[in-house]
């Protein structure tokens, strides 16, 4: 059996179902977001817009899945920030990314609950919530302010597009093929200890103790 496989015997919760439902519906918002904002950024991809119920429509929903997704940030910034804060251990890791990605797992320091990779993306997702929100409403009620912050609110919406987009691709990837038995973390809230003991040992070792 795969190291990493869910279907070991002996699970651990990993997340709570507040933790779950707080990720899901980001997730959804967020990538309602992503897509439309594609459709209505690029007229090449217009037929994004068609997919997500219609133009009219998805220009109507696009800003307010901005403000369920920046709420739901908030929410797991205030439920998850303490065990995201960046230590000496993640800074290595992250110089020593290479390792990961040729799974030399020893050469790393211990992963605790996240790794180094894990809490960088869950930053970029808060502080990227935050700077669609800005930028978001001078765009969505461009009629009270200047014209000028306008076009530099559309800049800075841009660019986070292009940042938190590009991290989100990654983490999709590594949530669903790249660390196979993750995903069951944050479908059913536990992961087998065979997983946890490898992609997490610090935070095995922790749980085992409680
Ligand atoms: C289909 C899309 C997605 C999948 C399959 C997915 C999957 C996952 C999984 C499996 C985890 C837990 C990883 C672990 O236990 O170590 C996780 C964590 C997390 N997800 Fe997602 N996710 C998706 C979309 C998103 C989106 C769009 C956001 C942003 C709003 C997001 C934000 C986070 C954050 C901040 C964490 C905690 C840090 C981390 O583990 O990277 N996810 N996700």
């Amino acid at each position: 059996m795969a190291v990493g496989s869910t279907k070991f015997p002996g699970e651990i919760e990993r997340f709570s179902a507040l933790d779950r439902i707080l990720h899901w519906a980001s997730a959804v918002a967020f990538l309602y977001c992503f897509f439309s904002g594609i459709g209505i950024a690029y007229p090449k991809f217009s037929w994004l817009l068609t997919v997500l119920g219609g133009g009219e429509f998805a220009r109507w929903l696009h800003p307010w899945a901005g403000v369920v997704f920046s709420i739901g940030a908030i929410l797991m910034f205030l439920k998850w920030a303490r065990n995201m804060v960046l230590t000496s251990e993640d800074i290595a890791f992250l110089t020593r990314i290479k390792a990961y990605i040729s799974g030399k797992h020893e050469e790393l320091p211990e992963a605790g609950k996240f790794n180094g990779g894990q809490k960088l993306y869950a930053w970029v997702v808060f502080i990227s919530a935050f700077l669609f929100f800005l930028s978001g409403i001078a765009m969505w009620f461009p009629e009270n302010f200047d014209v000028g912050l306008v076009r530099w609110a559309v800049v800075l919406h841009t660019l986070t597009f292009i940042v938190a987009g590009a991290f989100t691709v990654i983490h999709i990837y590594m949530g669903t093929i790249g660390v196979p038995g993750s995903i069951w973390g944050m479908i059913g809230g536990k992961v087998s200890s065979t997983w946890a003991k490898f992609h997490h040992p610090k935070w095995y070792k922790e749980v085992r103790e409680r």
